[in-house]
């Protein structure tokens, strides 16, 4: 029996999260591949930058498995077109530094506040363009083996992916494509412009996605919730789609807050976030297997 490599640490997920919310859990900081093996040997969860997370005030019995900063390499981009990423390098830097290289491909993912894996994860996006426009394969350790799988065996769509079940992205392939600073920038003005009416105070991005030809936020505005409050979680004034955390809000206000919007709205919504210790699982990929192919070492 091997030594505990990795020092687990008692942490409040509130303090992980965008949308500041979230009890008690063993967080896992890992730093390698044997630090991950061994860091996932028991159920878990991963986290990347915490921005679609709704986490109970109770905590997760699981562990929750965070990539430590080997995996953060945007230090490494040298402005390569086809260029592979460790999966907690922060999207926004990466986003900025395309730009600054002259490369399309990322700048309709300006302004999410994810790390990489968590954005392919969710296939982050928004009508500009997502992250799996720019995705050719992703490594990931599934069950302690390391693996490649192609992009179009991750079933990425609208807000959705369908990674093996436990599976933990390590490094993305981006392919970017050739084009001037100039008209990178350009065209980020425009999904810059898209953002102005999102609100600035503490938020996990939208809370629902968006039904076919429609928009959850418009919907939920029409049905007159925006500054509907429980405790401290309330419906923005600027966006419908948006939860705010006026500053103690807990779980239980959230979840109260959810129901009460879907109770006014008559379409049904899909939460976009993610719930840790609630009714959500992680959607698993059958027939993934066949696709993967081993990485060595
Ligand atoms: P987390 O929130 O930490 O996790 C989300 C999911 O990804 C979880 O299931 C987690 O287990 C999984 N995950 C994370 N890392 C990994 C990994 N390495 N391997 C496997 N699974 C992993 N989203 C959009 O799509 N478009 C937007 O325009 C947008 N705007 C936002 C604006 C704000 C202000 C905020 C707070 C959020 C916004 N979001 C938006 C939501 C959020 O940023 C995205 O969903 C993002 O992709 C989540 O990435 P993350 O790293 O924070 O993942
Ligand atoms: N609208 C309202 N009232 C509102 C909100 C929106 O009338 O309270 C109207 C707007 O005026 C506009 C339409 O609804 O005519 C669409 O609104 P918006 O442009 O804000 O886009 P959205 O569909 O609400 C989506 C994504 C965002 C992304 C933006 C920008 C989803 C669920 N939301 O919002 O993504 O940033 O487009 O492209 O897909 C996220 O996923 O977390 C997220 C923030």
């Amino acid at each position: 029996m091997s030594g505990v490599a990795v020092a687990p640490e008692r942490v409040r997920l509130g303090g992980l999260t965008t949308l500041k919310v979230g009890g008690p859990a063993e967080l896992w900081t890992v730093g390698n591949e044997a630090d991950l093996r061994e860091a996932t040997a028991e159920p878990f969860f991963v986290l990347g930058a915490g921005s679609n997370l709704l986490v109970s005030d109770a905590g997760v019995a699981e562990r929750v498995v965070r990539l430590g900063q080997p995996y953060a390499t945007l230090a490494a981009f040298d402005g390569s077109a086809d260029v592979w990423l460790g999966a907690a390098t922060p999207l926004p830097g990466l986003v900025r530094r395309a730009q600054r290289a002259g490369l399309s491909g990322l700048e309709g993912l300006l302004g999410v506040p994810a790390q990489l894996g968590g954005a392919v994860a969710m296939n982050a996006g928004t009508r500009f363009g997502s992250l799996s426009d720019t995705l050719v394969e992703a490594e990931m350790m599934v069950s302690g083996d390391l693996v490649r799988l192609p992009a179009d065996a991750l079933g990425l769509r609208y807000r959705h992916s369908e990674l093996p079940p436990g599976a933990v992205l390590t490094r993305v392939r981006l392919r970017l494509s050739a084009s001037t600073p100039e008209r990178v920038a350009a065209a980020m003005t425009g999904v810059d412009a898209a953002r102005k009416g999102q609100p600035k105070i503490k938020s996990a991005g939208c809370a629902f996605k968006n039904p076919a030809g429609e928009s959850a936020g418009r919907l939920i505005d029409r049905a007159g919730c925006k500054g509907l409050r429980v405790g401290d979680a309330m419906i923005a004034h600027e966006h419908g789609n948006f939860v705010i955390n006026l500053g103690a809000a807990t779980s239980r206000d959230v979840d109260e807050l959810l129901e009460a919007v879907q109770g006014r709205v008559s379409v049904a919504l899909d939460l976009e976030w993610r719930r840790w210790g609630g009714p959500d699982g992680e959607p698993p990929q059958p027939g993934w297997r066949a696709r993967a192919q081993r990485v060595e070492g």
